[in-house]
């Protein structure tokens, strides 16, 4: 937790600074003949060290050939001279340190209300594609789907926020031979036909197919011959096929609508069904893909790259996962015309994505920027949710539970919570808790998902961020609108600390897409509704004289903007009373 928050410091850095760095950085050249040298500014982890400090006299000591304190002690005669700094020191073995004027810090409120306020899109610059959630139809979404779903959600939030032409998609995984042994497993023990079945009823079937396949291979064949059909154009397993995306898109819908999550394209792999020839011809031309045992087509790679080599097309002319993988890329490059992809996925297909980006490199294509966004597992700290083997933990149980827990959470705090709609509330504190629980921790570690935590109202959790939302709203409502700010003389110690936060939004948005790392915007809100609830109890707000007051509202608001700005890219609802 503390480490991740140390993180966010480093990173945002202040935008407003680039005049102080240019005046730090026309010394470094003069004095010490030091170009090319950036002049970064990081937040001090303890405030009373000041609003702002840079490393930079210890990163180019070296190159000048000074000691870092003479050439931080340089950089403080130079800052001092500047008017928006009442302060700069060196500290430790050569930090420089400052503390800028009360003027400066609040002239600077701008950039936080525009922070707040998304970006026009940037339509004639190429688009970056972001792919998430793609499940495997047929079933119910697991809790697991909802990694990939709200990881990617947010990230294409940012994305469009800070401006970026943004597309999302939704690669189903609607084709393969599961729908083969689907087909034979409705037809042979199926009760209804299928358009009248639901998910449950279809992962009922899979499952005992996978049961009697042990005793019975031949159902193996089977399976795998009805999907020859299906890819043939058997008018009835198409439409059994259709009914399957239909049962299951349906249901879906509904957990996304949940959770706020959209998509410009659900284009699923069946989509690259007609477009995976040309790939395998142009491959084999280029002698990318060459042939493997028993006829299999296959990709090799280099010694150092340590990779198996990939089969393309299976011995018996089946296209596999990798085959659709490549179709779309080269489909997405052609219509869309990206500067990057991201794919949002599970780290244990790591190594399918190594095969994947290196053959289209191999293929010689003209390329955009490719990523996978991994991520690791999620585990509940409750025993009672996990699973028996076989079973799916269904990610609207967990929603539901979710929901219920969240209204045992509002009945004991009673007069304390207010509501007029309290199943709406439970709704939005439950969807956040989960939510907030998944994209508060760094997507690239396992993750234990503790319901005590995420529904608690004074932690790291949803909860506490939408009551602290709530609040701040209720103190704009009650103050009776916002006034100008009028110059003010001097800041309290929260006041500042408060502000500083808020001057790190920016940054913080920034270093989130950049990273494409959620939990740096969510371990952020967490600290402003800190830091503003220490400043909600040590300095009055409606009670203060004028212009402190006025002044206070403002900071109150712009707390409330952040964080729901904030929220929002999140996929969190923040409400406006609680
Ligand atoms: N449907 C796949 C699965 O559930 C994930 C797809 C990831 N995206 C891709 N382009 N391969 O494992």
């Amino acid at each position: 937790m503390i480490l991740s928050i140390s993180f966010v410091h480093k990173l945002a850095f202040y935008t407003m600074f680039s005049t102080l760095s240019d005046s730090a950085q026309s010394a470094l050249a003069e004095t010490f003949g030091v170009v090319d040298v950036e002049v970064k500014w990081e937040r001090p982890q303890d405030p009373s060290h000041g609003d702002a400090a840079t490393p930079v006299a210890l990163q180019c000591a070296k190159k000048a050939g000074k000691s870092p304190r003479e050439i931080a002690d340089r950089l403080v005669e130079v800052l001092s001279a500047e008017s928006d700094i009442e302060k700069a020191e060196v500290a430790g073995p050569g930090y420089v340190n400052i503390w800028l004027t009360t003027d400066a810090l609040i002239r600077t409120l701008g950039t936080v209300r525009s922070a707040c306020t998304a970006k026009v899109k940037r339509e004639n610059e190429a688009p970056v594609i972001i792919e998430y959630s793609q499940p495997n139809i047929a079933k119910p979404l697991g809790v697991h789907h909802i990694l990939s779903t709200v990881i990617g959600q947010s990230l294409a939030n940012v994305s469009r926020h800070l401006g970026y032409n943004t597309v999302t998609i939704n690669h189903l995984g609607d084709w393969g031979t599961q729908f083969g042994k689907l087909a034979v497993a409705l037809e042979k023990w199926g009760e209804k036909p299928v358009d009248v079945c639901t998910l449950d009823d279809l992962l009922e079937l899979y499952v005992r197919f996978h049961k009697e396949v042990e005793n019975d291979p031949t159902l193996e064949d089977a399976g795998r011959e009805a999907f020859r059909k299906l890819e043939e154009g058997d008018p009835d397993l198409r439409k059994f096929w259709q009914s399957v995306v239909d049962i299951t898109m349906q249901e879906m819908q509904t957990l996304y609508d949940r959770l706020h999550i959209t998509f410009d394209y659900t284009q699923g792999e069946s989509f690259y069904e007609d477009k995976m020839q040309p790939v395998i011809n142009e491959g084999k031309e280029k002698g990318v893909f060459i042939e493997g045992e028993g006829g299999a087509l296959i990709v090799e790679f280099s010694e150092e790259s340590n990779m198996p080599p990939a089969i393309v097309v299976k011995a018996d002319g089946a296209t596999i996962y990798l085959t659709r993988d490549l179709a779309t890329i080269l489909y997405r490059v052609s219509t869309i015309k990206p500067q990057a992809i991201s794919y949002v996925v599970d780290v244990a297909q790591s190594l399918h994505f190594k095969q994947l980006f290196a053959t289209v490199e191999k293929l010689g294509w003209d390329l955009p920027r490719l990523e996978h966004v991994v991520f690791g597992r999620m585990s509940f700290a409750d025993k009672s949710m996990s699973t028996r083997k076989g079973n799916i933990l269904k990610l609207q149980d967990v929603l539901d539970e979710a929901h219920k827990r969240a209204l045992i959470v509002i009945n004991e705090h009673g007069e304390k919570i207010q509501t007029d709609d309290v199943d709406q509330l439970a709704e939005i504190m439950g969807q956040g808790a989960v939510v907030y629980g998944v994209l508060s921790q760094n997507r690239k570690m396992d993750m234990i998902f503790d319901w005590d935590k995420a529904l608690s109202f004074d932690g790291n959790s949803a909860p506490y961020l939408q009551y602290t939302h709530a609040r701040a709203k209720s103190i704009v409502e009650k103050a009776g609108g916002l006034e100008g700010i009028e110059s003010i003389d001097s800041l309290s110690t929260k006041e500042r600390l408060v502000l500083n936060t808020l001057l790190q939004f920016s940054g913080v948005l920034h270093d989130m897409q950049r990273s494409s790392m959620p939990h740096i915007l969510a371990n952020y809100l967490y600290e402003l509704c800190r830091d503003y609830n220490s400043f909600y109890n040590e300095d009055p707000i409606l009670k203060a004289d004028e212009p402190a007051r006025s002044f206070r509202v403002h900071l109150t608001n712009l707390t409330a903007d952040v964080l729901k700005t904030g929220a929002d890219i999140l996929t969190i609802s923040v409400p406006d009373r609680m």
